[in-house]
């Protein structure tokens, strides 16, 4: 060994092979532990940075290190599939329709799912560790985080602006941990609010003639009547009882049409034969007041469409007998057909009446909508048959578009998708 000759030579030099001995060991000694000192510093080099591949050491440094870098790679696999987990399971919370807040032990903020940032206008990022009070000031919300009583959601409009309701639901967990849960109920509420609506609207469109009808009823049984006024009398509950018998026919056709599938495409019903029908009624509802006009073109008298004849039929005459009700006497009404050459067709009434402002004509196929709810009222309406009409039409394909000019009049046009026509 190189310390051992190293000690023999400096024994040589000084005369004394003994003591040369013993200081070659010695050097030979020094000269393992500064290697060995070496070797450990490399791999203590390493480990600062064990990414690194790990330093190719002889013996029992080496052993060491591979044995380290195997229980790294272990830990670094393990690490790795843990975060492929927590991945997935923000992930799915992520796919959540409802939004999700994770709050601390002193309601800050320490998670916000994409969704409940959209539902609370937050920043995921920029508002973390912030306390989620301070971020959400809606009353009812705050109200209900100071409260605690988390045994049911609480209802709040959507902060920062936005239009709609949200249901907010908060729960614990772990050691002063909170759980938000928040779900868009502006549909709901919205549907609630139509429900209960249609419920006083329909409520009070019965109410009315039957007190108009219980009144008569009084009136026979407690005067005596000449035959001729007992006869006024009669007529009157007639004109009473037919108007809701019109509402409940109404009401059903609607909530049939609404529960129905789309009408399939294979019924095929001649045009010639319905605006013949239409002909009929109108001219039988106007009795001559109007002077009135029903035409077809050329390729219509040819043309079918496709779809239920009784649906067509009343959405079609519902246009004619408003068209004959709103027009005073003496003015024009014009129906027309026509098959357009390149697909499709229009049904179209066109009367020369009171018309509509503009601000009634988006709401006109709201059910119970009337513009003069007691001009309605007088003719026997009850403001359910354009919304009749909208949905007939859009179950066939088609759309219903109205264009008026108050004092004018107006326009009715059905079109009619050219899948559902065919000229034969
Ligand atoms: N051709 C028209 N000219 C002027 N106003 C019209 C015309 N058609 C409809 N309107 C207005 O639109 C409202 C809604 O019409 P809709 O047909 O839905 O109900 P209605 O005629 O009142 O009742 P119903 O058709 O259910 O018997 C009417 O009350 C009327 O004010
Ligand atoms: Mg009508």
């Amino acid at each position: 060994m190189a310390g051992a000759g190293l000690g023999w030579w400096i024994g040589a030099r000084i005369g004394h092979p003994a003591p040369a001995a013993l200081l070659g060991a010695a050097v030979a000694v020094l000269s393992l532990s500064v290697l060995d000192t070496l070797k450990g510093h490399q791999l203590l080099d390493w480990l600062r940075t064990p990414e690194a591949e790990a330093p190719k050491l002889p013996g029992l440094w080496g052993e060491v290190a591979h044995r380290i870098q195997r229980v790294l790679r272990q830990r670094d696999l393990l690490l790795a599939d843990e975060r492929r987990r927590l991945d997935q399971l923000l992930s799915g919370i992520q796919a959540s329709p409802n939004g999700v807040l994770l709050l601390n032990d002193s309601d800050h903020i320490t998670w916000i799912s994409k969704v409940a940032a959209d539902h609370f206008g937050l920043d995921p990022n920029r508002d973390l560790m912030q306390r989620v009070t301070n971020l959400i000031r809606q009353p009812a919300f705050v109200q209900y985080m100071q409260a605690g009583d988390f045994r049911e959601p609480v209802k709040c409009p959507m902060p920062r602006g936005g239009h709609g309701y949200l249901s907010v639901q908060a729960s614990r967990y772990g050691e002063g941990l909170k759980l938000i849960l928040s779900q868009d109920i502006t549909e709901r509420e919205r549907a609630d609010t139509m429900r209960r609506d249609f419920v006083a609207n329909v409520s009070h469109e019965i109410r009315t003639p039957l007190t108009v009808l219980s009144g008569f009823i009084e009136t026979l049984a407690s005067l005596p009547l000449t035959e001729a006024e007992r006869q006024r009398v009669i007529t009157l509950m007639g004109q009473q009882a037919e108007r809701m018998q019109g509402l409940v026919a109404d009401l059903l056709t609607l909530a049939q049409i609404e529960g129905s599938p789309r009408p399939t495409s294979d019924r095929w019903i001649k045009v010639g034969d319905l605006m013949q029908r239409l002909e009929n009624d109108g001219l039988g509802l106007s009795c001559g007041r109007h002077s009135m006009t029903f035409a077809v073109d050329d390729l219509g008298g040819k043309t079918e469409i496709a779809g239920v004849e009784s649906e067509w039929l009343s959405a079609m005459g519902n246009l004619v007998s408003n068209a004959v009700r709103y027009t005073p006497d003496g003015a024009s009404i014009d129906v027309r057909w026509v098959t357009m050459p390149e697909g499709g067709a229009e049904f179209s009434v066109r009367d020369g009446g009171i018309g509509i402002a503009p601000e009634h004509i988006p709401r006109l196929t709201e059910r119970f909508y009337r513009v003069d709810g007691s001009r309605s009222r007088e003719t026997g309406g009850t403001g359910l048959g354009l919304s009749i009409v909208k949905h007939v039409v859009q179950r066939h394909g088609g759309e219903l578009r109205i264009a008026s000019v108050p004092g004018k009049g107006s326009t009715f046009t059905l079109s009619v998708p050219a899948a559902r026509v065919r000229v034969v």
